[in-house]
C-alpha cells in the first residue's frame, strides 16, 4: 500500500538521518536520482573523477579527476584545499555509487518496494553540483588551534536538478560532502541511487570546537592502518581531533631518530613501531579528513617503557608490588630531580616537535595518575611528601611546556596537574577532564580552557571485566565477578547523556572547548577495535558536533536518535568499519515508538 501515511512514515525516517544532527533542515518529498555523469565544479572548475567500480557506472564516465595537484609532502605549504577537496569528492562519489545503502532495515517489514519511488518512473536528475568555498585557507586552517576554522556549510538541493554545497573553509566542504552522501539510497532493484526528500535546504556548523577521539595505541599494537581508518571514521561522524595517547608504560611505539633504542626497546617487538613518516603520514592522512592528530607523551607517571631503553631515568621501574607504586603495572616514573632527565627529554622534544609542528598546533605532555610512592624510590628525590614533589612537577611541566610553545605548539595535560598538583599553567593550556563533571567546573573556575570526556559516561573500555588475573586467595574472593573499575559497559545510550557543559555555570562555558571519547586499549586490539569504538563513539560525535540539547533546548532524545544511528551504521558497515548493531532489526524496522519506554 502507497498510503500518504506510509510515505509520510518513509519520510519522517530519512529526513532525520543525517548523523550528527545538522542546525537546520527542510526537506520536500520529491524524488532525485544522481548518477556517475553528474557534473561537479569546485570554485568553478570541473571536477572530473575516476571510478574504480565499474559494475555500477557507466563506461563513458570521465577518466580522470582533474588535475592531480600534490598536497602534504614536505611542507604545510604543500597542502592545498584544492587537492583535499578534489579527493574528497573522489571518495564521496565512490560511496555514493558503490557503498550505498539499500535501507530494507530501516523501514517497515515488507514495505520496501512500496516506499522506493517506482524505478521505471521519469527520473529528474541531480544535473550539476557546485561546491564553492567562500573562504581562503590559511595555515591555520590546516592544524586549527579551536576555533580557528569555520566549520560551517550548506546544502541546497532543487527540484530542477541543481544542487549547491557552500562553505567557508575546506574543512567545511569535508563536512558537507559526509551530510550529503546521507542523503541518498540505493533503490533495491538496481535502479540507481535517489533521494526522495527534494527539495532540500540544510545549514550547518559545530556546537564544539574540540570534537575528539583519544586513543591509547600503547597498551595494543595497532598498525598505521588501523588508525587511517578510524581517521576515516570519526570524520564521517565530523570528529575533528584525533588525540594519540602514543606511550605509556607498557610500550613506546613511536621511533625517536635520535635515540634509536627507545623504541628499539620499548616496542613490543621489532616492527612495531611508528616512523616518522608514520607519523607524518597519519597527520597528513588526518589532515585530508579534516580531522588534526594530537600527539601524547604521558608524563611524568606511565613512563615505565622509557626505562626498557633508560632504566636510569625512570624511579620505581617495575617496582612491587606495584599497586603501591603505580596505577597498573608496570611501575615507572621520570625521575624529578635528574639533570639526566632533563637531558633526555630535551632531545626528546627537540627531535619529535619540529617535525610534527608543521601538521599540530596541540601537544599533550600528560600528567594523569602520580603515584607519589614512586619517588620515594626515586634517588633524586627520597620522598613521597607532596610538598617535596610539587616543585619538582611545576619544574617539568614549565620546561616541557617551554619547549613545546617555542615549537609552535600548545600544551594540553591531564587535569590532575591543575586540580590534584596545582601546578600553575599558562593561559594557552588545555586541560583535559576525565574524572567528573565537576572537574570540568573546577577547570573552568580557574579560568583555563577545558576538554571534558568525563569516565562515567564516554570511557568506551569499561566493561570488559577486569584484565588482571586472581589467584585462588583472598583476591579472587575480594574481586569476584572481576568488574573492572568503571563497569559496566558504557552503553550508547549512556554516551548520548552525557553533556560536556553539565555543572558549568553560563559565564564560563565558553571556555569548555569541547570533550573526548576514550578507547584505552589494555583489552582492546586491532580485531575488537572497531566494535569497542562504533557506534558508540558517534553518539559522542553527535553530542560534539549537535550538542547534547536541540534547538529549542530540549535533550536529545534517544527515541529519535535511534533510527538515526541505525542508519548511520548500516553506512558504515558499507564503508568497511565493523561497527557493532544499534538494535535488533525487529527495532530498527518499526517506527521507534515500539522499541521503546
Ligand atoms: C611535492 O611533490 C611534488 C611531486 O609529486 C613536487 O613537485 C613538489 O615540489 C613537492 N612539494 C614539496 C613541498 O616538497
Ligand atoms: C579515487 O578514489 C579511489 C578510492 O575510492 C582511489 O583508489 C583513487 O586513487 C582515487 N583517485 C584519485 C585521483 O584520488
Ligand atoms: C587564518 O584565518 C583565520 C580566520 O580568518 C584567522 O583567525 C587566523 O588567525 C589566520 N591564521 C593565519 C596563520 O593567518
Ligand atoms: C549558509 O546560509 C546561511 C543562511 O542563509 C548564511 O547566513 C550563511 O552565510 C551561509 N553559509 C555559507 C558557508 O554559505
Ligand atoms: C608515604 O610513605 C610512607 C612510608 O615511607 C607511607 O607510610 C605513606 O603511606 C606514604 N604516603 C602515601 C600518600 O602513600
Ligand atoms: C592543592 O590545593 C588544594 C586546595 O588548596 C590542597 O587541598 C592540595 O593539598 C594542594 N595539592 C598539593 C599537591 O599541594
Ligand atoms: C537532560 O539531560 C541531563 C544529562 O545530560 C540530565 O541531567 C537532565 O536531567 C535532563 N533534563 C531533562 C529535562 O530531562
Ligand atoms: C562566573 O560567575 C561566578 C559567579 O558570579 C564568578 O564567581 C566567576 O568568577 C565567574 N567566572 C568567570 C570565568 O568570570
Ligand atoms: C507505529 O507502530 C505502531 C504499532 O505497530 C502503530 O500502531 C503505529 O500506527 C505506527 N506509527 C507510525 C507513525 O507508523
Amino acid at each position: 500500500m502507497w498510503s500518504p501515511f506510509c510515505l509520510m512514515f518513509v519520510l519522517a525516517c530519512q529526513v532525520l538521518a543525517i548523523w550528527p544532527a545538522p542546525k537546520s533542515l527542510s526537506t520536500g518529498s520529491s524524488v532525485l536520482w544522481i548518477e556517475p555523469s553528474v557534473q561537479i565544479t569546485y570554485n568553478g572548475g570541473a571536477v572530473r573523477w575516476i571510478p574504480i567500480r565499474n559494475d555500477v557506472l557507466s563506461s563513458d564516465t570521465e577518466q580522470t579527476l582533474g588535475e592531480q595537484v600534490p598536497y602534504a609532502n614536505g611542507s604545510q605549504n604543500g597542502i592545498t584545499s584544492k587537492a583535499i577537496v578534489l579527493q574528497a569528492v573522489n571518495r564521496s562519489l565512490e560511496v555514493l555509487f558503490s557503498q550505498n545503502l539499500v535501507p530494507w532495515k530501516l523501514v517497515a517489514r515488507g514495505e520496501l518496494s512500496e516506499l522506493e519511488p517506482a524505478a521505471d518512473s521519469a527520473q529528474t536528475c541531480i544535473k550539476t553540483i557546485t561546491i564553492t568555498q567562500t573562504g581562503t585557507d590559511n595555515s591555520s586552517s590546516f592544524k586549527p588551534l579551536a576555533g580557528q576554522v569555520d566549520e560551517s556549510y550548506n546544502i541546497s538541493i532543487a527540484t530542477d536538478g541543481t544542487a549547491s554545497i557552500t562553505a567557508v573553509s575546506y574543512v567545511g566542504v569535508l563536512h558537507a560532502l559526509e551530510s550529503f552522501l546521507q542523503l541518498f539510497y540505493q533503490h533495491s532493484a538496481g535502479a540507481g541511487i535517489y533521494t526522495n526528500l527534494a527539495p532540500i535546504e540544510i545549514s550547518d556548523a559545530p556546537k564544539f570546537q574540540h570534537r575528539a577521539l583519544n586513543m591509547d595505541v600503547s597498551r595494543n599494537w595497532y598498525g598505521v592502518d588501523d588508525i587511517l581508518k578510524t581517521i576515516d571514521a570519526i570524520s564521517w561522524n565530523k570528529f575533528n581531533i584525533l588525540h594519540l595517547h602514543v606511550s605509556d608504560a607498557q610500550s613506546w611505539p613511536m621511533e625517536v631518530p635520535s635515540i634509536p633504542e627507545l623504541a628499539q626497546k620499548g616496542a613490543y617487538q621489532a616492527g612495531l613501531t611508528y616512523s616518522p613518516d608514520d607519523i607524518k603520514n597519519i597527520q597528513t592522512y588526518a589532515i585530508a579528513r579534516g580531522v588534526e592528530v594530537i600527539i601524547e607523551f604521558d608524563m611524568p607517571g606511565h613512563t615505565t617503557s622509557i626505562g626498557f631503553s633508560h632504566p636510569e631515568l625512570i624511579a620505581a621501574f617495575n617496582a612491587m608490588p606495584w599497586d603501591t607504586y603505580c596505577a597498573e603495572p608496570p611501575c615507572g616514573s621520570l625521575k624529578l630531580n635528574s639533570p639526566a632527565v632533563y637531558d633526555f627529554l630535551e632531545k626528546l622534544f627537540a627531535d619529535v616537535l619540529p617535525r610534527v609542528s608543521p601538521y599540530s598546533s596541540y601537544f599533550h605532555t600528560g600528567g594523569d595518575e602520580v603515584n607519589v610512592n614512586a619517588y620515594l624510590l626515586d634517588d633524586t628525590v627520597n620522598s613521597n611528601d607532596t610538598a617535596v614533589i610539587q616543585p619538582l612537577i611545576q619544574k617539568l611541566v614549565d620546561r616541557n611546556h617551554d619547549q613545546i610553545r617555542k615549537a609552535g605548539l600548545t600544551p594540553m595535560v591531564w587535569e590532575e596537574m591543575l586540580l590534584q598538583w596545582n601546578i600553575t599553567l599558562g593561559d594557552d593550556v588545555v586541560v583535559q577532564a576525565w574524572q567528573s563533571d565537576e572537574a570540568v567546573s573546577a577547570v573552568t573556575g580557574k579560568g583555563h580552557k577545558v576538554v571534558g570526556g568525563n569516565y562515567n559516561f564516554w570511557y568506551l573500555d569499561c566493561g570488559k571485566g577486569q584484565w588482571l588475573n586472581f589467584g585462588n586467595g583472598a583476591s579472587f574472593q575480594t574481586y569476584y565477578p572481576f568488574n573492572d573499575y568503571c563497569s559496566p559497559t558504557k552503553s550508547w545510550r549512556l554516551v548520548y547523556s552525557y553533556d560536556p557543559l553539565a555543572g558549568v555555570p553560563e559565564n564560563e562555558t565558553h571556555l569548555v572547548l569541547g570533550a573526548e571519547v576514550h578507547i584505552w586499549s589494555e583489552q582492546t586490539d586491532p580485531v575488537n577495535l572497531d566494535s569497542t569504538i562504533w557506534p558508540r563513539a558517534s553518539a559522542a560525535g553527535e553530542i560534539l558536533w549537535s550538542g547534547r540539547q536541540d534547538a529549542s533546548g530540549q535533550n536529545r532524545s534517544q527515541i529519535t536518535a535511534a533510527p538515526r544511528l541505525a542508519e548511520m551504521r548500516e553506512r558504515m558497515l558499507n564503508r568497511g568499519i565493523q561497527v557493532g548493531p544499534v538494535q535488533m532489526i525487529f527495532c530498527t524496522q518499526s517506527n521507534a515508538t515500539e522499541c521503546a519506554l
